[in-house]
């Protein structure tokens, strides 16, 4: 079997945390007077902490000194952190363990290319944190996705080239930036959506070990 690089984003591939970013922005928003709804979260998935507070107040039509834009940004992840700390086991969305499992028995290089500052915290509630070669995380980058900072870093820490890479993302933002770098995406979650990945399943359900075999085997654009 071929080696390729697995990377995974965390939130809303490994973890479903979007619902959490989702309570703790939505409490954030209407303390200033602004509504949040669902649909304005999913715009949110893959974005980094300050882009997701800059739309808020866009969508809001407000404008903050930086010292209340840092204060609310702290605000946000505090509540976030309390919602993390309650996570375990239970929370790893269905089949993810599997599928790190084979790939790790197949000796795959396995990385992590999240935009959050808070994945390692909760690669260890969720204790998953040793299945990871590399960890590249919001930490680490200074361009948000779509830009490939985060994907191309991951690729750097497994010592494997960008073509051979396979990126595993829920959101938009993180299937332009596995595309931009030229590394098969495929999208978990809704087909209309995720319109531009390579590949969308549902969930880890729907992927097969026929399937990842077959990753390892091909390149970029080459499977159909
Ligand atoms: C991404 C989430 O993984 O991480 C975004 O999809 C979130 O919703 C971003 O804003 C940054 O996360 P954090 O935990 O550093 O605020
Ligand atoms: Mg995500």
């Amino acid at each position: 079997m071929n080696k390729k690089g697995f990377i995974f984003d965390l939130d809303g591939v490994i973890v479903d945390t979007a619902k959490y970013h989702f309570l703790a922005w939505k409490k954030l928003a209407n303390s200033i007077d602004i509504d949040f709804n669902l649909e304005q979260n999913e715009q949110l998935k893959g974005i980094s902490r300050v882009h997701s507070l800059e739309k808020i107040l866009e969508w809001g039509n407000k404008t903050l000194s930086e010292d209340k834009f840092m204060e609310l940004m702290a605000r946000k992840n505090n509540d976030y952190l309390n919602y993390i700390d309650q996570m375990d086991e239970s929370e790893i969305l269905p089949d993810v363990t599997k599928i790190l499992e084979y790939l790790k028995q197949q000796n795959q290089p396995i990385a992590l290319g999240s935009a959050s500052k808070n994945a390692r915290a909760i690669l260890k509630r969720v204790k998953l944190i040793k299945k990871f070669d590399a960890i590249v995380d919001g930490n680490d980058v200074s361009k948000a996705k779509p830009h490939p900072e985060v994907f191309l870093n991951a690729t750097r820490a497994l010592k494997i080239n960008a073509k051979d890479c396979v990126v595993f993302e829920d959101s938009v933002a993180g299937i332009q930036a596995a595309n931009i770098a030229n590394m098969i995406s495929i999208g978990i979650g809704e087909k209309s959506i995720l319109k531009e990945a390579d590949f969308v399943f549902k969930d880890f359900t729907e992927i097969s070990i026929e399937f990842l075999n077959k990753l390892t085997n091909v390149e970029k654009k080459v499977i159909q």
